[in-house]
């Protein structure tokens, strides 16, 4: 559901200072990035879409995203925590089920988009006993990461129920996930101004197109 410190951009707390985001969630999502690691580890050495690199360049690019609207430091900061461990839920699959070189069928795409909810009720199993808005914010981006504005994401939630750091998370972790060659994108070119223009052209009822043209700017600022 959505609650009032997350309908915005998370600014009443700040994760480089804050005593529990330090003490508890920072040594938790290194830890869960060095166990994504080692999960990827074994998965077949010829796989390219690597989750715990997607998830640095996700958090990094999200991070920038949130600089260049000038949102400020903290939200910047907040976001890229929040963000680093948006995909854990895919370490409670047996890891051969990411890599087909076919283009995987609907139900196999729809069980592993499950990792989303999966993902979110084990990080607020394991912080059962804390009340934060950080808890909030990175439970909510894994939750409605695949959600999309049109309403026919995984859940279905309405774009009306997704908050700005979701609408941002969605578009970011999409935009890597396309950038990435993998066996059944057949050659198709995965540089950052195709992704883009394939992103706008195909997929623009999935995205909040505002924050999409915001990301799009800062990504093709960098990629001359
Ligand atoms: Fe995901
Ligand atoms: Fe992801």
């Amino acid at each position: 559901m959505m609650n009032a410190d997350t309908q915005r951009w998370p600014d009443s707390f700040d994760f480089r200072k804050d005593l529990l985001c330090q003490t508890r969630f920072k040594p938790y999502i290194l830890k869960q990035l060095d166990l994504l690691a080692a999960y990827d580890a074994k998965r077949p050495a010829g796989s390219t879409y690597i989750f715990h690199e997607h998830a640095r360049r996700v958090a990094q690019d999200v991070k920038n995203t949130c600089l260049y609207l000038n949102l400020g430091e903290t939200v910047a900061e907040n976001m890229y925590w929040a963000v680093l461990i948006h995909d854990i839920g895919k370490m409670q699959f047996p890891p051969e089920i990411w890599d087909s070189d076919e283009k995987p069928s609907d139900n196999i795409k729809a069980y592993r988009r499950t990792h989303t909810e999966k993902g979110a009720k084990q990080f607020e199993k394991d912080f059962g006993d804390t009340d934060h808005p950080f808890k909030r914010l990175a439970a909510e981006i894994m939750r409605l990461h695949h959600e999309q504005m049109d309403g026919k994401g995984p859940n279905g939630t309405p774009g009306t129920a997704l908050s700005a750091p979701v609408r941002l998370a969605a578009i970011v972790e999409a935009y890597d996930g396309w950038s990435i060659p993998r066996p059944h994108f057949d050659g198709r070119d995965t540089s950052p101004p195709a992704v883009i223009q394939r992103i706008r052209t195909e997929k623009a009822h999935m995205f909040d197109l505002e924050l999409l043209e915001s990301f799009a700017e800062m990504k093709l600022s960098l990629y001359k």
